[in-house]
């Protein structure tokens, strides 16, 4: 038996609890009905009752007509949401043909340089009926204007689009890492986008503000959900600065956490975050609408615990980890293929991966009922500790300023790398079971054949670029791009001059020096 008796975020694991009895002020104040404030049980009153989450694949790479082709074979294998991994140079806004692009093209996700690159990703898809995520952050208006672009080019309006972009950027200075602009402006550019959405595009959410990516650097589950909430709380703050109602933009927040093995407290951690969540907006920015209170998140199983070694125990690891954030009431979820710690996914490896959100959906019993673990000596207990944790973590980057003044201190990121070294420690010294990598080892591993990217595509991309660049009508495109530049040295919103530059078909990165000329880029603290 692991020596290990406490919680992934260190708090104690009681081997029996019998301390927690639900008491009438309990039902009605600390979990609340579901659909309640303050949604301790979940955001709808009938959750999956009503309807089942949203089966969102994460998936793109290569070319836009690739991708393409995996979305629509997702579709046909029955995703509910479609979720566009882009490649690095596009993430980081440069263009397919920039040198510091040479060698990523197409790699990690779909390179998108233009609008005709995005015409062919969503080539014969339903905009209208199909909710589409974009994980994208520092040019996440430029991606989500493209999207706009495309659908109108389909007769879709702007109200009739749901989906949703990551445009947090914030856990990109902490984790992960795709920043372009300093904190300043990238909370500028994001608030612009809020206020872009609240006029134009009513039903998109506007952020998904992500604990995941500080997960898999390290992160324990209180910290998770207290840095991601502490940088809510920093977007919140910036759009109420810029002049927006709370009401007008936090209906349309949204947040993304992992799923790790550990299901009872990852289950615990999202009621959690609800609770947290909906005191925060109702008691410190006075937010009236429940929509604005409600946390709604995605969620994908956590990839660091996938292992290399013995890829097919991994199908058990994404089942528990997907069952841990259905149980816990996640809206949207995202199950990792077994083989994605060696590769790309294959695509049965990709299927594999949606048939257990399938089963979990529609063969298990779970979603008969809601938040099935109400009650629960156990996870009453452990919503309460992780609650306590949490905040007593986001009063911590509170007292050093708030999140961008933490973030500039290095205090979220040496606290993740904190944790990060003592679950390697544990897993070096074996206090910490990884099946077939320090425990039931196989001898002799079995061949596996990985899902290899042509390498032709970054010379593919480049001469489509080069034909766009002779045939559009540069003198304009060099007007729009001057406009942008005006409206990024002014108050201005900067996201219709950003359209219409792309409109003529100025590129990803083209908009995104444009920016830079103007903003300059963030220089990490530890770097200088
Ligand atoms: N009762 C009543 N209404 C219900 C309901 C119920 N039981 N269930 C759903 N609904 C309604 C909702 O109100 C919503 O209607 P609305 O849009 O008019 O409000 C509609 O049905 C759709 O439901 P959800 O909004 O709950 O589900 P979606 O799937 O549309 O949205 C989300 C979920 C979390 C809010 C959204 O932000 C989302 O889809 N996020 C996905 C983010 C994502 O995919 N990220 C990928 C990251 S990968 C990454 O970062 C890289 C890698 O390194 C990890």
């Amino acid at each position: 038996m692991d020596s290990v008796t406490h919680s992934e975020s260190g708090l104690p694991i009681q081997r029996l609890y019998d301390g927690w009895a639900l008491t009438a002020f309990d039902a009605d104040v600390k979990l609340g009905a579901p659909g309640k404030f303050p949604f301790t049980r979940g955001v709808y009153p009938s959750m999956y009752t009503g309807r089942p989450w949203t089966m969102r694949q994460y998936a793109g790479f290569g070319t836009a007509k690739e991708s393409n082709e995996r979305y629509h074979e997702l579709v046909n294998a029955g995703t509910g949401g479609l979720s566009v991994a882009f490649d690095l140079p596009t993430q980081m806004g440069y263009d397919s043909d920039e040198a510091v692009a040479q060698g990523e093209v197409g790699k990690v996700g779909v390179a998108i340089d233009s609008i005709e690159d995005m015409r062919a990703l969503f080539q014969g898809l339903p905009l209208d009926q199909v909710s589409t995520s974009m994980t994208i952050n520092a040019p996440a208006s430029t991606l989500l204007l493209l999207y706009q672009l495309v659908a109108a080019e389909q007769g879709i309006q702007g109200d009739q689009l749901t989906g949703t972009v990551q445009n947090d950027v914030l856990k990109e200075y902490i984790a992960r890492g795709t920043y372009i602009f300093p904190p300043k402006q990238s909370l500028r550019l994001i608030s612009d986008t809020f206020a872009y959405c609240h006029q134009e595009l009513p039903r998109w959410n506007t952020i998904s503000i992500s604990g995941y990516h500080m997960a898999e650097a390290g992160a324990t589950p209180a910290q998770e959900i207290a840095f991601t909430l502490a940088n809510a709380k920093e977007y919140v703050r910036a759009a109420i600065a810029a002049g927006l109602d709370v009401d007008d933009f936090a209906p349309r927040l949204s947040f993304f956490f992992v799923a790790r093995t550990t299901l009872l407290e990852e289950i615990a951690k999202f009621r959690a975050a609800r609770r947290i969540w909906a005191r925060i907006m109702r008691e410190e920015f006075g937010a009236k609408n429940p929509k604005s209170q409600m946390l709604r998140f995605h969620t994908q199983t956590a990839g660091v615990q996938l292992t290399a070694q013995q890829p097919e125990v991994n199908l058990v690891r994404v089942a528990l980890q997907g069952l841990g954030a259905v149980l816990g009431g996640t809206q949207s979820l995202h199950t990792n293929s077994y083989d994605e710690a060696i590769a790309l996914p294959t695509q049965k490896a990709a299927r594999l991966a949606l048939r257990t959100q399938q089963v979990l959906a529609y063969e298990t019993d779970v979603t008969k009922t809601v938040d099935p673990f109400a009650g629960s000596y156990v996870m009453e207990s452990m919503t309460d500790d992780l609650e306590a944790a949490a905040l007593d973590l986001v009063q911590a980057v509170e007292d050093r300023g708030g999140a961008v003044a933490a973030i500039e201190q290095g205090f979220q990121k040496s606290e993740i790398e904190k944790s990060a070294y003592r679950i390697a420690l544990e897993i070096d010294g074996r206090e910490r079971t990884v099946v077939g990598v320090n425990k039931y080892v196989l001898n002799e591993e079995e061949p596996y054949e990985p899902l290899r990217v042509d390498p032709q595509i970054e010379n593919d991309q480049c001469e489509r670029l080069a034909a766009l660049r002779r045939e559009r009508d540069n003198d304009a495109v060099k007007r729009a791009l001057d406009s942008l530049r005006s409206a990024a040295q002014g108050a201005d919103n900067v996201l219709p001059p950003m359209r219409e530059a792309l409109r003529l078909r100025a590129t990803v990165g083209e908009v995104s020096h444009a920016l830079r000329d103007v903003w300059g880029i963030y220089v990490p603290h530890d770097s200088v």
